[in-house]
């Protein structure tokens, strides 16, 4: 028996039952959302599409936290998003609360669960509940690695005129324009990127990247949900199958990369037990320095969730 729970039922966390109902590896779905019936009818929709795509996932709305009782993975999307104009960092004061009411809220009927984070500024959302929830670091994680390269990837193969497929990519740093993409660990089909694409461009995409969810939030006045949501669950698939599958994901870094006691973007395994290993590339001097300077962003939004004495 397996049990997810998807707190939020906007357009990222109803994404996310969504996508996870599909790929038909876990017993249950819930989805919760405090505001009115959102979550019951997505939660209802998404039942409804089983005997379509084919799938036996079963999926429960409510806006009780009685029904998350046992969840093994429980996925926190709640929060306000982005409007244009506005930085994730922005969100802090309305979102902090929100993450830590509801994993203090989560934690009264699941023990022991692995929660992955998805709500901005994501970093320090990550941080929150960790703080908020006492367990473990290798059970708390946050959603963005997947998402950037994804971005990152989906670029590239538009460039190249490739299958997207075709792309792997490492990516690290906090999820705001100070993440870095880098481009000596990205290949195509096994070939360095940087031997199919002129540096100027490269550059140019890695830029593109960097505010790839700014684009979005400006086409559509809110932000983005296809992507993040499939990212998260994603996440959820490698864990609930053990798979150990090597994504870059918002991790605790205890002395890797020379940072201590923060969460931070770096690419880990992901198994059964969360984020089972946290690898450490031998960086260069310019993406040493980069890392760093992203670190430092995030440690600085840190300090303003510290002042809101949430936790
Ligand atoms: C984005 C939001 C989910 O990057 O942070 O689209």
């Amino acid at each position: 028996m397996s049990k997810v729970t998807v707190v939020g039922a906007g357009n990222v966390g109803s994404t996310v039952a969504n996508v996870l109902a599909h790929k038909d590896i876990v017993n249950e779905v819930v989805l919760l959302d405090l505001k009115g019936d959102m979550a019951k009818g997505k939660a209802l929709d998404s039942w409804q599409q089983a005997p379509i795509d084919y799938y036996s996932t079963k999926l429960k709305g409510t806006d009780n936290y009685r029904d998350t009782k046992g969840s093994d993975i429980v996925v926190i999307t709640a929060g306000v998003p982005r409007k244009p104009g506005m930085s994730r960092d922005d969100l802090i004061g309305i979102n902090a609360k929100i993450v830590v009411s509801v994993t203090k809220s989560i934690l009264k009927y699941s023990k022991n669960p692995i929660i992955i984070i998805v709500s901005n500024p994501l970093d320090v959302m990550t941080h929150a509940a960790f703080q908020a929830s006492g367990l473990k670091s290798n059970r708390i994680m946050g959603m963005a690695g997947i998402l950037d390269t994804a971005r990152y990837r989906a670029f590239l193969a538009t460039e190249l005129n490739c299958s997207p497929k075709d792309i792997q990519a490492v990516l690290m740093g906090g999820h705001g324009d100070s993440m870095a993409p880098l481009p000596r660990y990205t290949t195509v089909a096994g070939i360095p990127v940087t031997e199919l694409i002129e540096a100027p461009k490269l550059k140019a995409i890695v830029e593109r990247t960097k505010k790839g969810g700014g684009e979005l939030v400006k086409l559509m006045g809110t932000s983005a949900w296809y992507a993040p949501g499939a990212a998260a669950a994603q996440m959820v698939e490698s864990i609930i199958k053990d798979d150990k599958r090597i994504f870059p994901v918002c991790a605790f870094l205890n002395g890797q990369y020379g940072l201590k006691n923060m969460f931070l973007g770096v690419p880990v395994k992901l198994g059964k037990n969360g984020i089972e290993e946290v690898i450490e590339l031998k960086l260069n001097k310019r993406e040493s320095a980069l890392l760093k300077k992203s670190a430092d962003h995030v440690n600085a939004v840190i300090k303003v969730f510290k002042k809101m004495k949430l936790v």
